[in-house]
């Protein structure tokens, strides 16, 4: 049997915001657990404010989790040492944010090169590298200018060469074309699509577009800091309704993707009935509606307006529709 490593696996992730604001703390990762395989690409959907950009800082050593564990290339980070976290970052990792990747004192090359230099690199080498890498992203001829000069896109592929030229075995990106324009998001696409089946980097990619999520082996929905459901191998986020498993963390908490929700018959009770491994069942029982629900006429994560249509699912973003009270 071929065993397949794990390159970050977390478990029971929890994170918290903590403020002494009126509103309070956040809950911004409620259980958390994730395993990617080494060669792996996920994606991350859902609606702005559910969490990816926490749980992607967390599962990169950027940030502690308030509590949980995550585990990369076999090493545990949350009892790593600083330096420890940091070697191991470097060998192992990089990230792509949506924007505001570069240091914008230095020109494209010197930003490519930096994570070698910081590795103890020789400038020289380091260059020398870093125009190599400019070069198979073709913007070789912007080498001098300074991150104010580059386009959107030039930007951006700016990154990424400073992303790979440390040769991760995984990429972090919070919606990495996000910013970008339709042809450039696409080329950054096949980049890295020939990353991922060449060069067998993983991916766990935070996207609204469903271009990206459809290079990924599997899409995870996150929602109010956990993930709702996971859809499978090779499927189209718009298929996610068909093709979906609901996930239940080891605090028992399910959370219905609105969709479901509505098909078994909205909030309310349920009563519990026989219960057998692998099955369960809830039957409704009639109780006064919170008000008449009805689907959400705008999608909350990226604003696309749903029409006549009775879409479960938004076919700008992947984003589940929710429900909304009448006459709110
Ligand atoms: N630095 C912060 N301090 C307090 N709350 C935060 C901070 N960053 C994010 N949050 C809150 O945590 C939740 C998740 O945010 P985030 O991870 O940015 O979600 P997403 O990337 O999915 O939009 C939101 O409710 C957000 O307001
Ligand atoms: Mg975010």
């Amino acid at each position: 049997m071929k065993v397949v490593d794990s390159i970050l696996e977390a478990s029971s992730l929890y994170h918290v915001y903590e403020s002494k604001a009126e509103d309070g703390n956040v809950v911004a990762l409620r259980g958390i657990h994730i395993d990617i395989k080494a060669g792996e690409a996920i994606a991350v959907v859902g609606p702005s404010g559910s969490g990816k950009s926490t749980l992607m800082k967390c599962l990169g050593g950027l940030m502690k989790p308030s509590s949980g564990s995550v585990v990369m290339a076999g090493k545990n980070m949350t009892r790593l040492s600083g330096k420890e976290l940091v070697h191991l970052r470097q060998k192992t990792v990089s990230f792509i944010f949506q924007e505001g990747n570069l240091l914008p004192d230095m020109n494209a090359r010197d930003n490519v090169a930096q994570p070698l230099r910081h590795q103890g690199m020789s400038s020289r080498k380091a260059l020398k590298l870093a125009d190599e890498m400019l070069d198979r992203l073709g913007i070789l001829p912007r080498a001098k200018a300074l991150p104010a000069k580059l386009s959107g896109g030039e930007q951006q592929r700016v990154a990424i060469a400073r992303a790979l030229i440390t040769n991760p075995r995984l990429i972090l990106a919070d919606e990495p074309t996000g910013a970008l324009d339709p042809i450039t998001s696409r080329e950054v696409l096949a980049l890295f699509k020939d990353l991922h089946e060449n060069d067998g980097v993983s991916f766990l990619i935070v996207t609204h577009s469903k271009e990206v999520a459809s290079f990924a082996d599997r899409s995870l929905e996150l929602r109010d800091g956990r993930f709702v459901a996971e859809h499978g191998v090779g499927v189209d986020v718009e298929d996610l309704s068909r093709n979906r498993e609901l996930i239940i963390d080891e605090t028992g908490t399910v959370t219905l993707p609105p969709d479901i929700l509505l098909r078994i018959g909205g909030p309310g009770k349920y009563m519990v009935g026989d219960i057998d491994n692998g099955h369960l069942s809830l039957t409704g029982e009639k109780i006064a509606a919170i008000g008449k629900l009805e689907l959400a006429k705008v999608c909350p994560a990226c604003k696309y307006d749903y029409g006549d249509s009775d879409d479960q699912l938004c076919p700008a973003c992947g984003s589940s529709r929710p429900m909304v009270e009448v006459g709110s």
